[in-house]
């Protein structure tokens, strides 16, 4: 993997802190156990306690390392002249890569770039990272909801989306999301939406669209946020050509 120039920050570190908070309450909860000589509840908080910090170990290797190496290798299908879209881009972890191996097309970022679900987001965070790892002229940058995306019909030859649809709090909210991205995709492109929660409900709503080339793909350990239990999946859709 190739090495990166920006600062891509965490994704929802009040998960993160979550963990590593309830790693130390378990470990404060095991000391005080053996102080007390109760030897079992001891034992039981050291592992939970472990087993946290070791989630926790997960979810930093992820945000930090994992996504950008499970993204470099989707993106490798790019043959460098496409027009592609990444709903919820964020600080721009899978856009500006995709933006380097671009290097006759274009990438296009939308966001609304909220806080909550990554720290000191913004567009001109973005944007200086887009500088800093040499892209900035094939990038473009959008505020606005994916959920009413302002381009035309069939603008763009990939949409890309990483962690961002789920972000959407109602299912009809979701759907519409995915609506938008079937719309401004052209016949015979492509999309890739990575998400740990709802990609069955991406893929009916895909299917309902009249889509029929849909796979859906587990990333690996290398996308848990925490561990197996906070899997990602990778969904693949080619929309039918005209
Ligand atoms: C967890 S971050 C992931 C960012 C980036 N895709 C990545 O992988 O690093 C989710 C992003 O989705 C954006 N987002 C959430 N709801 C959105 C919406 N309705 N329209 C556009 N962006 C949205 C947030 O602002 C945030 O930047």
């Amino acid at each position: 993997m190739r090495k990166r120039h920006g600062r891509y920050g965490f994704d929802a570190p009040w998960a993160l802190a979550g963990l590593l908070f309830g790693a130390a309450v378990l470990l404060a909860l095991a000391v005080l156990s053996f102080t007390l000589d109760i030897l079992p509840a001891g034992i039981a908080f050291l592992f939970g306690s472990l087993y946290t910090l070791a989630s926790a170990t997960s979810y930093v290797y992820t945000t930090r390392r994992g996504k950008f190496a499970v993204w470099a290798e989707e993106l490798e299908r790019l043959e460098g002249g496409e027009r592609l879209l990444d709903l919820g881009c964020g600080r721009g972890a899978v856009l500006l890569q995709a933006a380097r191996r671009l290097e006759r097309g274009r990438a296009t970022g939308i966001d609304l770039w909220r806080s909550r679900d990554q720290p000191g987001n913004g567009e001109t965070v973005t944007r200086t990272n887009a500088e800093a790892e040499g892209v900035s002229e094939r990038v473009e940058l959008v505020t606005g909801d994916m959920r009413d995306l302002p381009f035309g019909d069939e603008a763009f030859d990939v949409v890309v989306s990483s962690q961002a649809v789920h972000d959407i709090p109602a299912q009809d909210g979701r759907e519409q999301a995915v609506r938008e991205a079937h719309r401004v995709l052209r016949p015979g492109g492509l999309m890739l939406i990575a998400d740990f929660r709802h990609t069955p409900a991406y893929e009916a709503t895909l299917r309902g669209l009249g889509v029929v080339d849909i796979r859906r793909r587990d990333a690996g350990w290398r996308f848990w946020h925490g561990g197996p239990w906070l899997r990602t999946e990778i969904l693949e859709a080619r929309k039918p050509a005209a």
